[in-house]
């Protein structure tokens, strides 16, 4: 079996697309599968590398080789270097923009070529936020209280709707890009002046953006692996010096510690747990979503969002909590999200 672990791409979580895809490079078994890994620029341009035979520190030593010379579009690259004709499958290891959105997912079931992970609809549906949490809305899923905010309505109606924030959602609130990951351009706001420098930053990254009530809680997240009949694991929680998890706590600062299985009574992760397989059906996922919770002093829980490519580096939550459920070491578990790819 062929395998391409694509990574990198045009996103602001590129860098993290490049550790994903070394714990993935590394975790497949080289004797079982022929591991071909394939770079794109953050411009978009693509780099088919050399089949890796051993262990690898960081993707990034392989890429030297991408010269411009080398350089391919996607078009091409699956005209002349992709192997259809063999047991050939695709690891798209990328997270957020053009890799966790649908749109590659999409191109490639034109190819026909199978992949690992959501197909077009959950990608698309879960990188929105927007969009999830309407459908979270519709099928009672328990969330905070957001409101959306389009540009078109920053252009024609900033002050009528930030008087509509202030009412509904008050301080502190959130102000998040709808379709960005990783905390990137996400802001904690207390008043109003703070709110409107929130919302003209979000805007340099979406169109769109989501404003949300603050709950003060703990950061708890549940892995599901499946097709038809997804498992969700134990739950796992995060604790952080910060007040949210920003980007530098989660990858730059190693200052978050992982607790698994987090300190809860049972019958509220059980309630977690089948919310997370709920969540997995409700926006028809496939292989493999990590649901993100805070959860209250009550133990009260809130679902916050969902990753259908959720990172998987050494320090990332979803290997670790796989592990934990049912003992899949991380060979074991990227086997297995193989073979879901090809069901
Ligand atoms: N979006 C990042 C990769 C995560 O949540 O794991
Ligand atoms: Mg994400």
């Amino acid at each position: 079996t062929n395998v391409y672990v694509i990574y990198g791409g045009r996103s602001v979580e590129h860098e993290i697309s490049l550790k994903t895809a070394s714990f993935i490079l590394n975790a497949l078994d080289k004797e079982k599968y022929n591991v071909y890994p394939v770079y794109i620029t953050m411009k978009g341009a693509w780099f088919p590398l050399e089949k890796i035979k051993e262990e690898i520190l960081d993707v990034k030593t392989l890429q030297r080789s991408c010269t411009d010379s080398a350089a391919k579009s996607i078009g091409s690259f699956f005209m002349k270097d992709f192997r259809q004709e063999e047991r050939s499958i695709v690891f798209p290891a990328l997270h957020g923009t053009n890799g966790e959105d649908g749109t590659i997912q999409g191109f490639l079931e034109l190819l026909r070529i199978p992949y690992v992970g959501n197909g077009v609809l959950a990608s698309a549906a879960g990188i929105d936020k927007v969009v999830m949490k309407d459908l979270f809305a519709n099928a009672d899923i328990p969330q905070v209280k957001y409101i959306p905010f389009s540009l078109n309505q920053w252009m024609n109606n900033e002050q009528d709707t930030y008087k509509e924030i202030e009412k509904i959602i008050g301080y502190p609130c959130f102000v998040k890009p709808a379709r960005l990951g990783s905390s990137v351009g996400i802001n904690r706001c207390v008043n109003r002046e703070e709110l409107e420098e929130a919302v003209k930053e979000a805007f340099l990254y979406d169109r769109k953006l989501v404003i949300e009530e603050e709950v003060i809680g703990r950061e708890m997240q549940i892995a599901v692996v499946g097709n038809d009949d997804p498992i969700a694991s134990v739950v796992g929680e995060f604790i952080q010096e910060r007040p949210f998890m920003d980007y530098n706590a989660k990858y730059l600062d190693g200052k978050l510690v992982s607790v698994i299985p987090a300190r809860l009574p049972a019958d509220i992760s059980q309630k977690m747990r089948e919310t997370s397989n709920a969540i997995f059906k409700l926006l028809n996922c496939s292989g493999l979503v990590r649901v993100d919770y805070f959860v209250t002093d009550k133990n009260r829980f809130f679902v916050n969002e969902v990753n259908t490519m959720p990172g998987l580096t050494k320090l990332s939550m979803f290997p670790a909590l796989c592990e934990k459920t049912s003992g899949m070491t991380k060979k074991q578990l990227i086997e297995k999200l193989i073979e879901l790819g090809f069901e």
